[in-house]
């Protein structure tokens, strides 16, 4: 029975998690480095509590019932009493195998490890703890509280009560569940990029303006988005990166990224929160650049 959860990694992805967990009624320990990025996640969780509520989502009793559920810690005291850890720290191999490596001595016998990783295997980080059995991928979608989505890895050694664990919770906490194998960048991203790298290649061939080509598959192929957009909001340097583990992982050129992505990672020019990317975002209405 999963009834606490430790979110790793306080972030854009770790305070939805533990935004969507408090809400589902599990006691969620929300634990990062510091105490700027944990006053900071808590402070996003109210604020989108908050905005549930005001589009009629969510009483306003369950909001302060969610919130004192979720306990930030700096300490790993909290091991000793989690069912499952959600791994949520920065995208960094290195970076996650240190924070995974240690926890098994500290946990229940019992307890599974999950890790949110968009595009490190699982296996991989699976082999680094005590309990690779009890181990697998749980990637949710950005912004989790909206998205419905839950991809479920497994690692090769990852046992089927384990996997049954992790599906039953994610339909406890709203979302869908699919399951994805232990390939780079799993179902979403491995679709996903290639098309926005695709859209990247259209703009740098001057098959069409920044303005066209998001035009043509918000209405032509009814995208709620353009991938020019959406390369924006997702930030062109996760972008890029994700490319770069589907070129190297799959070895094959397809997958090559579009150096014009490359170029305005380069030049610092990383989508909205950069303020600059396909569109300028200095502006009230955002402007396409190219
Ligand atoms: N951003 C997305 O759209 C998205 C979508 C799905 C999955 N993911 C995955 O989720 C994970 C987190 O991504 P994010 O976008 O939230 O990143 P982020 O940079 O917003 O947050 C990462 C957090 O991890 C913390 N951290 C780093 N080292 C730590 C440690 N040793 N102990 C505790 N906390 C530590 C950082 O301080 C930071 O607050 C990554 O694996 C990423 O690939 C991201």
């Amino acid at each position: 029975m999963i009834n606490k959860v430790g979110v790793i990694g306080a972030g854009q992805m770790g305070n939805g998690i533990a935004h969507v967990m408090a809400v589902a009624g599990y006691d969620v320990f929300l634990k990062d480095v510091g105490e700027i990025q944990l006053e900071r996640a808590l402070s996003v969780i109210d604020n989108n509590l908050k905005r549930q509520v005001g589009r009629g989502k969510l009483e306003d009793a369950d909001r302060v019932a969610a919130l004192a559920r979720i306990k930030p810690v700096l300490t790993d005291d909290y091991l000793a009493e989690v069912d499952l850890v959600i791994e949520a720290a920065t995208e960094n191999e290195e970076i996650k195998k240190a924070i995974l490596a240690p926890l098994g001595p500290q946990l229940k016998p019992e307890a599974i490890i999950a890790t949110n990783t968009s595009s490190i295997s699982v296996t991989r980080l699976a082999a680094v703890t005590d309990r690779p059995s009890q181990f697998m991928g749980m990637h949710f979608m950005n912004p989790v509280p909206v998205m419905k989505l839950v991809e479920l890895i497994r690692g090769i050694a990852t046992s089927e009560e384990t996997f049954n664990a992790i599906r039953d919770l994610s339909v406890n906490l709203g979302k869908t569940p699919t399951p994805a194998e232990d390939f780079p960048a799993f179902i979403v991203n491995r679709i996903l990029l290639p098309m926005i790298n695709e859209a990247i290649y259209t703009l740098y061939e001057g098959v069409g303006s920044v303005q066209a080509i998001d035009t043509a598959m918000r209405l032509g192929a009814n995208h709620p988005m353009g991938p020019l957009q959406l390369a924006d909001f997702i930030g062109l340097d996760v972008c890029l990166s994700i490319m770069q583990v589907l070129y190297e992982g799959l070895a094959d050129t397809k997958y090559r990224p579009c150096p014009l992505l490359v170029k305005y990672v380069e030049a610092g020019w990383l989508g909205r929160k950069s303020n600059r990317g396909f569109y300028d975002y200095s502006t009230d209405t955002p402007t396409p650049t190219r």
